[in-house]
């Protein structure tokens, strides 16, 4: 059974089919309306979340499936304590695919051992959130043509901030990729993410607290929230929330053609002055989220037997 719990279980060909997938049903998505007629797509959601358990679910319900779940602890047996284990074992009997999101890293792998269906991480902590990194993959691919060659600023917590995690591992696999991390000290990248993959496979990177001066050379700017819930004091919290805030002024430093992305929610780290601007595109980048998981839905039913892509002979369940 075939799950996805990082960005690197899919290789680099295996990326790419997805993407071609995920612009194909962009442009006819028609032809891939009903192929999970009589499927159900389970979201646990033990954490909060609105895009990706809302997307996770239009995209299902774009397919012609149905979906099913819950979006908090409280409202599942979890509150009475039961295990991701047994809930997992309960679920493949009810649904045919599932997306977990769960407050503790490694929650998902934990289910993906017990499932007798694919499972797919919805964020694990400050772990991975590799759907939200087939989002980014594709905005990026979509809107710069390449997701090589590219100067990629990475901004705010990359400490607890699993979106830039798992944007690291899958952009690696690129040439000529380099990041800026720009942060306050205290929410610096985790240095084993330093050491084992930048390090290892020689990928430039600059770390710097400084967004201004570095703005010039970006292709992308990902700015991220600052990630209260993983803070163990409010105080620290309160001290870095608004340590940066993209607003109009700093973006007369950017080139014409960079892109600002950001997972959302958004808090104070954009000035809301900046919607408008051609150059952001976080709402954007939140549409194709719903397209590629499309495409991960179906590229994993496929895998599992439960459905045929049109492409290897037809739609049919
Ligand atoms: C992100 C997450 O949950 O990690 N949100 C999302 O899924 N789009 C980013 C965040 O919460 O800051």
């Amino acid at each position: 059974m075939r799950h996805l719990m990082s960005p690197l279980d899919l290789s680099v060909e295996e990326l790419q089919d997805l993407l071609n997938l995920a612009q194909a049903i962009e442009k006819d998505p028609e032809r891939y309306a009903h192929i999970c007629a009589g499927k159900k797509l389970a979201t646990l959601f033990y954490e909060p979340s609105t895009r990706t358990r809302l997307s996770f679910e239009a995209a299902m319900l774009n397919l012609g499936g149905n979906i099913l779940g819950f979006s908090s602890a409280d409202s599942s047996s979890a509150a009475k304590g039961e295990s991701v284990s047994d809930t997992i074992r309960v679920i493949s009997c009810y649904a045919d695919i599932c997306a977990i999101r769960h407050p503790k890293e490694g929650a998902a792998i934990v289910a993906s051992q017990k499932a007798r269906i694919p499972v797919i991480n919805a964020g694990d902590g400050g772990h991975q959130h590799p759907t939200q990194t087939l989002t980014d993959l594709l905005t990026i691919y979509s809107l710069k043509g390449r997701l090589g060659h590219l100067k990629i600023g990475l901004c705010g917590d990359l400490k607890f901030g699993r979106t830039v995690h798992s944007l690291i591992h899958a952009l690696i696999r690129y040439p000529g990729i380099s990041f800026v991390m720009i942060s306050p000290e205290e929410l610096k990248i985790p240095s084993n993410l330093k050491e084992d993959v930048l390090n290892e496979r020689a990928i430039p990177y600059l770390e710097t607290d400084r967004l201004e001066e570095v703005m010039p050379d970006l292709d992308i700017l990902y700015m991220t929230r600052v990630q209260k819930e993983r803070f163990f004091n409010e105080e620290d919290y309160l001290r870095m929330k608004d340590f940066y805030i993209l607003d109009k002024k700093k973006m007369e430093l950017a080139r014409e053609d960079m892109l600002v992305m950001h997972p959302l929610p958004r808090v104070n780290e954009i000035s809301v002055e900046l919607d408008d601007d051609p150059r952001a595109v976080y709402f954007q980048q939140a549409q194709y989220g719903v397209f590629v998981r499309e495409a991960l839905i179906l590229t994993l039913l496929a895998d599992a037997g439960k459905i045929t892509l049109p492409e290897k002979g037809g739609a049919s369940c």
